[in-house]
């Protein structure tokens, strides 16, 4: 499995994909090729995306399967048909089963909007704005069995301002976002990101 080979998950609006596309065409992926987008929501606006950037899709509804473990063994024999070597989550919204964290362990990795382990799951910010903080920010983490528990590979922190709206502090958020992703992929693609249990390392 090479590296430099990613699949991108989304399920949404796919700004952080669109970002990254192009982060590629702007030769700041390294030799990181973004060779495939995977969405559970074929009707999603990342699909659209994906193919305005002319990058393949595998769109397919979960409902459509009997299981989930069903769903995403079709995923995994698409991705290794691909020869997949990275999984880069942006914004895709379910829990990844056994099926997909076995083949890919150590391969796979998410953004989250808030600064792990604080808020994790669902709607980070607004669960930032609710509790009051003064800082949040954006953490890159590794993709274990948990929910947002994998190692962390970077944060940035992003202040949340008096009279911030969740519209205003999450368009803050998605900057920082676009700019930390591609630099931490470029990193994983290049094969640049050691972990030593839940120490991660990213070399020059
Ligand atoms: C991003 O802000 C990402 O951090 C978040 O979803 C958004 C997707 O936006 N992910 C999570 O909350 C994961 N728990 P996008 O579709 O425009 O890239």
């Amino acid at each position: 499995m090479q590296w430099s080979r990613i699949a991108v998950f989304a399920s949404g609006q796919g700004s952080n994909f669109a970002a990254l596309a192009e982060a590629e065409r702007a030769g700041r992926l390294g030799g990181g090729r973004i060779e495939l987008l995977v969405s559970d929501r074929p009707e999603a606006p990342v699909a659209k995306r994906a193919e305005e950037a002319g990058i393949p899709a595998l769109l397919l509804r979960p409902k459509d399967f009997a299981s989930r473990e069903l769903y995403e063994a079709e995923i995994v024999a698409e991705l290794q048909r691909r020869n997949i070597g990275l999984i880069v989550l942006a914004g895709y919204m379910r829990l990844i089963t056994p099926v997909l964290l076995a083949p890919y362990a150590g391969r796979i990795v998410n953004i989250h909007p808030s600064l792990l382990p604080a808020f994790a799951g669902k709607d980070a910010i607004g669960q930032a704005l609710d509790y009051g903080v003064k800082l949040t920010g954006v953490t890159v983490h590794f993709v274990d069995g948990g929910m947002d528990t994998g190692p962390v590979i970077a944060q940035r922190s992003v202040a949340v301002e008096p009279g911030d709206s969740a519209e205003s502090l999450a368009e803050r958020i998605h900057q920082v976002e676009y700019e930390l992703y591609p630099e931490i992929v470029r990193a994983l693609a290049e094969g640049r990101v050691m972990l030593d249990e839940r120490k991660t390392v990213i070399r020059e």
